[in-house]
């Protein structure tokens, strides 16, 4: 892909976000291990997506990217694994209703455990450490040897990756997935007094379902029915890992990212000539670019001509992430900016990053209402601009926690402390995430409308 790149390049380079780990032999150590280690994901399916999200950049599919902010060692339990990845299936039924296109379902899960932070270090009641940088760095504990960045823990990483991996590729083909169960949970969900509002919508699924059944088009005839296709995703912040997790693809030579089929560059690590954007522009796989409101157009260029030199479908995927208020203000000019180069991307929101707050409780949260709103305005920029919406970036949990507030099944400011079981960023519980896809697919019919007017 890139002619004289090599995996340690990014060294060279300047890094944020990332530990200094105090024992340099012992990191050698675990990188040697790992550089040993079978790569999680096959180059085969990274190419796969990759052909996947070109579709997305074009309408004819929608991206469904979701999971928790910061996967964590304690909290790793088939259980876990299992909710999450059902309410991602019945989004993507639901959504894929609204769409009327395929939708692909890429978890922010099996390798998302590092985390870029707001400040270096933490103090509480006097005492300052070193801030938490996720499971993979340090621990969440506040005692000066949990913050100690641990390169052990980079082994750690990996064995909970792959064996959430293989959970996943069971599910999604062992039967777990069928569509009929998968929608079957949905109607637990629009039955409840207060989902009225998603009935009419849920029942015509049904429908759908019945006639194909009826047809004799079902779980038995068609592999569509019975299966899914479920990638995974992370944010590739420690580099460390990436370098030793990263292969050739034997078919065409490349370098590819082993530790995920596909990886981000987050908000606080796209500087166009640092370690992140360096490390990422070698591998071939899907990568993500968060774009905050600090992003200018002409950095979005050059990170654009860096990321994806042949303008490659699906290649790219930009996540925006202003904030509802913001939307408005920054996503047209970057919009514009990728016009003026021609470029084709993936237009991705994740309403999440953007609208945190401090609730009166002292939780940091986000309000239900405003992650709706910046999903509206970022469909209603696309519509004006005469641009395509190509997916959604949620964090949420199959889980039901009370993190972020509002939804159905009211979660009020008093609530948080209930069950607030994070350990970075507030997430959307099962109830609030399938809401937000039945929200979403409404705006997806309407983007159909768009989109086979434009057509015509
Ligand atoms: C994240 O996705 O968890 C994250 C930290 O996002 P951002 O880089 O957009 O702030
Ligand atoms: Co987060």
């Amino acid at each position: 892909m890139t002619k004289g790149w090599s995996k340690s390049d990014w060294r060279s380079k300047p890094r944020v976000q990332m530990p200094d780990y105090p024992d340099a032999a012992a990191l050698q150590a675990v990188e040697a291990q790992l550089a040993q280690y079978p790569p999680l994901v096959f180059a085969g399916e990274a190419r796969r997506l990759k052909a996947e999200l070109g579709a997305a950049a074009r309408g004819e599919s929608f991206l469904l990217q979701g999971g928790d902010c910061a996967e964590s060692f304690a909290e790793f339990n088939a259980d876990a694994i299992r909710d999450t990845f059902k309410v991602l299936l019945q989004m993507a039924v639901v959504l894929t209703f609204g769409a009327k296109v395929p939708v692909v379902k890429v978890g922010r899960m099996a390798g998302q455990f590092a985390k870029p932070r707001s400040a270096a270090a933490e103090t509480v009641g006097g005492v300052e450490l070193p801030s938490y940088r996720g499971d993979i760095v340090n621990g969440f504990g506040f005692t000066p040897e949990a913050r100690i960045a641990d390169p052990q823990r980079m082994l750690q990483a990996y064995t909970q990756a792959a064996a959430s991996l293989n959970l996943l590729r069971a599910f999604s083909t062992g039967g777990f997935a069928d569509i009929h169960r998968v929608h079957q949970w949905t109607l637990g969900f629009a039955e409840s007094d207060k989902a009225e509002r998603y009935r009419a919508l849920s029942e015509r699924i049904s429908d759908a379902l019945d006639f194909m059944t009826a047809a004799g088009v079902n779980a038995d005839t068609s592999a569509a029915l019975a299966q899914v296709e479920f990638y995974t995703s992370h944010e590739a912040l420690l580099l460390e890992y990436e370098e030793a997790l990263c292969r050739i693809d034997s078919t065409s030579g490349k370098p590819v990212a082993g530790s995920g089929h596909m990886i981000w560059i987050g908000d606080r690590t796209r500087q166009p000539d640092g370690a992140h954007v360096e490390f990422a522009r070698g591998v071939l796989n899907p990568i993500g670019l968060k774009c905050g409101p600090s992003l200018t157009a002409d950095d979005l260029k050059t990170l654009i001509a860096k990321l994806n030199p042949e303008n490659e479908p699906g290649r790219l995927t930009l996540i925006a992430r202003f904030g509802a208020d913001q939307v408005g203000e920054h996503l047209p000019r970057l919009i514009r900016a990728v016009r003026e180069e021609g470029a084709e991307v993936v237009w991705s929101c994740d309403p999440m990053h953007g609208n945190t707050i401090k609730a009166a409780s002292g939780f940091k949260t986000r309000p239900f209402d405003a992650v709706l709103r910046e999903v509206r305005s970022f469909f209603a920029v696309h519509k004006a601009e005469g641009t395509i919406p190509g997916g959604v970036h949620f964090e949420m949990t199959g889980k039901d926690v009370t993190e972020c507030t509002g939804g159905v099944r009211a979660v009020g400011d008093e609530d948080l402390s209930a069950r607030y079981h994070t350990a970075c960023d507030p997430r959307l519980n099962a109830s609030q995430a399938l809401e937000l896809a039945f929200l979403v697919a409404e705006e997806l019919s309407d983007r159909r409308a768009t989109l086979g007017a434009r057509a015509v």
